[in-house]
């Protein structure tokens, strides 16, 4: 434990971040101690596990409130995971065709070698779906099951109303509440950390939360530093309480707003509404300064990392997996190198044939992962993601 932290402050102290280290939130383990003073009736000091708040919790529980003092839940653990990606896949050679760029340099420059687009008429929320139907699936829940669902995307359908309502729709959980969440690139890390406060607290049970983003929508196939780097798709998790020492151990988010121009779709919203004059200039595509993200991605990543190890009360040693926001390999294995990490042994990479899918891309590769055996029930995971924003966040999940 100590020289888990020594490491952690080292780090901090070495990069010069000027924000202290957040305090431990090891709930698992600061739970499970029973060390904490418990009121006579058996319930924990300041906790939210009151009668008034049981009862205003009652339908996401229905009967199992048999226990209040032992069903608060340490902390949310991941139930089920599934997966969509398009049909279609498409290699750096259909570039060629339309842009002035070469298969080596986008090899080389971002390690991606194909993605997948959605075929016409294939919407966001049919990928979400498809993706939310098989993490259902895999944790033996049915639709009606669902409290909630969060769904990560800066594509949705339409923006009014949410893609997640069309997504409880076509799934049919009607007793879930829903709504979209924005973090770019990061959606997935700020979602998982808003189901977790909703699971502890109580406030929802089993909460679908899917990374999603039709992102060839928003991607201008004239601009060559950026059409050769996107891609479509979807992954999901259930997530439900977790009495023991699986789920998220400890996490981290944050966000830059003075470097909102970095990563943007200037055109669309109320700043500057659709005109055709806009629409000519390429304005309601994304538009991203490669170069300059590429520099803070790397710090932000390594910090977010040591940042969530520290809320864990772990050491990098004790991470069997990281599944890093897939956006170029170069930034990864630099990622990997600041924190010690084998990036070989230890990082799981899909981007080569999955491209950047933004907020789809940490749970496409957890999918993948679990699929391909690289993670096994009892594994600790690091989940790390930097994006437009600048948001940036990671989370220590025990499988
Ligand atoms: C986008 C990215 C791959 C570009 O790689 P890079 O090495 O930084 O390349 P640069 O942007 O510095 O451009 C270098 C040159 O390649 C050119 N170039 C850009 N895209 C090209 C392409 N597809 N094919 C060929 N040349 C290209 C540029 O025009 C520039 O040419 P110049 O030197 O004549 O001006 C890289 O910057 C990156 O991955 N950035 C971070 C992305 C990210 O993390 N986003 C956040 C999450 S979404």
């Amino acid at each position: 434990m100590r020289t888990a932290q020594v490491w952690h402050e080292n780090w901090i102290n070495k990069d010069n971040f000027s924000r202290a280290l957040p305090p431990a939130t090891n709930f698992p383990a600061r739970l499970s101690r029973g060390s904490r003073r418990k009121t006579p009736d058996g319930r924990s000091p300041g906790s939210t596990n009151q009668p008034g708040h049981l009862m205003a919790r009652a339908s996401a529980y229905k009967g199992d409130l048999v226990n209040h003092a032992t069903s608060v839940p340490t902390s949310a653990r991941i139930l089920g995971i599934g997966g969509a990606l398009p049909e279609r896949i498409v290699d750096n050679h259909y570039f060629e065709k339309i842009v002035d760029t070469s298969d080596e340099w986008i090899r080389e420059r971002s390690g991606i070698i194909e993605r997948r687009f959605a075929a016409e008429g294939q919407l966001n929320s049919d990928l979400s779906a498809d993706a939310g139907r098989k993490a259902l699936a895999d944790a033996g829940l049915q639709p009606e099951d669902i409290d909630l669902i969060i769904l990560a995307t800066c594509t949705p359908d339409r923006p009014i109303p949410s893609c997640a309502v069309v997504v409880q729709d076509k799934l049919g959980a009607k007793n879930a509440a829903a709504f979209d969440l924005n973090a770019a690139c990061s959606g997935f890390i700020y979602g998982m950390i808003t189901a977790t406060a909703m699971i502890r607290s109580m406030q929802a049970k089993y909460i679908l939360l899917i990374g999603t983003e039709l992102l060839t929508r928003v991607t201008d196939m004239t601009d060559r530093a950026t059409c050769v780097l996107f891609g479509d798709g979807s992954g999901a998790v259930v997530l439900g309480p977790s009495y023991d020492s699986r789920g998220i151990l400890g996490h981290y988010m944050g966000a830059d707003g003075s470097l909102r121009d970095l990563i943007t779709i200037p055109c669309g919203g109320t700043e500057l509404p659709p005109t055709p004059e806009r629409l000519a200039e390429h304005l309601h595509y994304v538009h991203m300064r490669g170069n300059e993200t590429y520099k803070h991605a790397v710090t932000r990543l390594a910090d977010s990392c040591v940042r969530a190890l520290a809320a864990a009360n772990l050491h990098s040693d004790d991470i069997d997996l990281v599944i890093p926001h897939q956006a170029n390999t170069r930034i990864l294995q630099s990622v990997a190198k600041r924190l010690g990490i084998s990036y070989d042994e230890k990082f799981f990479i899909n981007l080569p044939h999955i491209g950047n899918t933004s907020a789809a891309s940490i749970p496409i590769a957890i999918n993948e992962a679990r699929e391909t055996k690289r993670l096994l029930p009892g594994m600790t995971m690091l989940l790390v993601a930097f994006g437009g924003g600048l948001t940036f966040g990671g989370a220590v999940v025990r499988y």
